[in-house]
């Protein structure tokens, strides 16, 4: 098989680049280990920015996530039993977010893509990429058993935090830099109205907690929990109960219970690789960085990764321009570290961190009180959840 660019991993990421190459009549494959129920039973978040708004528009897929998807305008913290609000519209000149499952973004791209006959190979074994550093890099892979190869120009690395691109760059020509948090998320998806008509962050002595949402019927909780905590540990009568001792009377009168559709714990790390390009490897999304929760970046960074790589092989196959490669690295990274900071200090200051005892907790509440009352906090905070402009 031949090909321009090979996609490895059908994700959001690899699946977003592909629409946007092949609108600008850029041949593309996606090759993705695992099939595409498996991929689509993953749960992520579901918060968009405007900049994944419009991405999903330029790739011609933003149909159904505007008839289904929830504009919001402002989010609640919750700290020493009060909520606040935080008007997200007012504090960035007009700006929104939008509540639209990572799942469902999945499924209108995996749709358009399949609607268009665009080549994606699901379940494919031992996938490896080879030669990168010379003109003419190959995808190999296994497929029913018989072994496969794609030349192309570029490849992709659209596989994830676990995939195969980064593992495959020589340790010298790449910086890691991690860090990783005492403790996860327990998540619960339910088919009960949200509690609130916003998002709740909730700052308690007893853990963090978040009241998410995927529809008007559809609700996403998460508790903070010890990372020796286990999923079986968690009844959904203890989810519950646990969830209304972190929340202020009002929610907790108003929360509607139901049984758990899925239920699971994620650990949570920031992590980010450097650089993003290796010769003519490039990585996108989850394989190139990684952020906590907090504040929903993860796939706002990927579909920023995604506008500037497929921005950079756009100019070179139109315009044989090699500068939009050649900056596509840095170009990323500036807005990743933005967020990487975001994301960091939003956990920092919702999450209980046993080792900082009562002294971090009560400062932790003086921060939220300086930041409701401060309309320059306030700004700061509305700016980065919004997402920050693109260079
Ligand atoms: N070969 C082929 N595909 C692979 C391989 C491999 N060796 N390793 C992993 N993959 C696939 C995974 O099965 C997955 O479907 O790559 C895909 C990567 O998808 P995601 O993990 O969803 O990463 P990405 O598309 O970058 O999306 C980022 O996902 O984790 C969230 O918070 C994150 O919302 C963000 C989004
Ligand atoms: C979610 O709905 O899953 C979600 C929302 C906001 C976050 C994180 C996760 O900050």
């Amino acid at each position: 098989m031949r090909t321009q660019v090979a996609i490895i991993g059908a994700g959001p990421s690899g699946l977003l680049l592909g629409q946007l190459l092949h609108k600008a009549g850029i041949d593309n494959i996606i090759v993705e280990r695992q099939s595409a129920e498996y991929v689509l039973g993953r749960i992520r978040a579901g918060i968009l920015e405007q900049v994944t708004i419009d991405l999903m528009d330029e790739a011609g897929v933003g149909q159904r996530m505007h008839a289904e998807g929830l504009p919001h305008t402002g989010i609640e913290l919750l700290f020493e039993g009060q909520r606040h609000r935080i008007d997200l519209q007012a504090l960035t000149g007009g700006k929104k977010v939008m509540v639209y499952g990572q799942t469902e973004l999945t499924r209108d791209l995996m749709d358009a893509r399949q609607a268009l006959g665009l080549p994606t190979v699901y379940s494919a074994a031992d996938v490896a990429v080879h030669d990168f550093d010379g003109e003419r890099p190959r995808v190999t892979f296994q497929r029913e058993g018989r072994s496969e190869t794609i030349e192309c120009d570029f490849i992709a690395g659209c596989d994830g935090f676990h995939g195969v691109c980064r593992a495959s760059v020589p340790s010298g020509a790449i910086t890691e830099y991690e860090k990783v948090y005492p403790f996860g998320w327990l998540g619960l998806l339910s088919d009960t109205p949200p509690v609130s008509e916003e998002l709740i962050y909730a700052n308690t002595p007893r853990g963090f907690a978040l009241c998410s949402q995927r529809s008007l019927s559809r609700s996403r909780y998460y508790l903070q929990v010890p990372l020796t905590d286990k999923v079986q540990d968690w009844s959904d009568e203890a989810f519950w109960n646990e969830l209304r001792l972190r929340l202020d009377e009002t929610a907790r009168e108003r929360l509607i219970t139901g049984p758990s559709l899925e239920k699971s714990i994620a650990p949570l790390r920031s992590f980010v690789a450097e650089p993003l390009r290796f010769g003519r490897l490039f990585l996108a999304g989850d394989a190139g960085h990684i952020v906590p929760p907090t504040g929903a970046k993860g796939l706002n960074l990927a579909a920023s990764d995604v506008h500037y790589l497929s921005t950079a092989l756009i100019e070179y196959y139109q315009e044989r321009s090699q500068a939009g490669i050649d900056h596509y690295s840095q170009r990323s990274l500036a807005r990743i570290w933005k967020a990487e900071r975001f994301s960091w200090w939003f956990t920092n200051l919702m999450h209980r961190f046993p080792a900082e005892g009562g002294f971090g907790q009560r400062v932790q509440e003086a921060e939220l009180d300086y930041l409701i009352h401060s309309q320059a906090a306030s700004t700061a905070l509305a700016e980065n959840y919004v997402g920050l402009p693109m260079a």
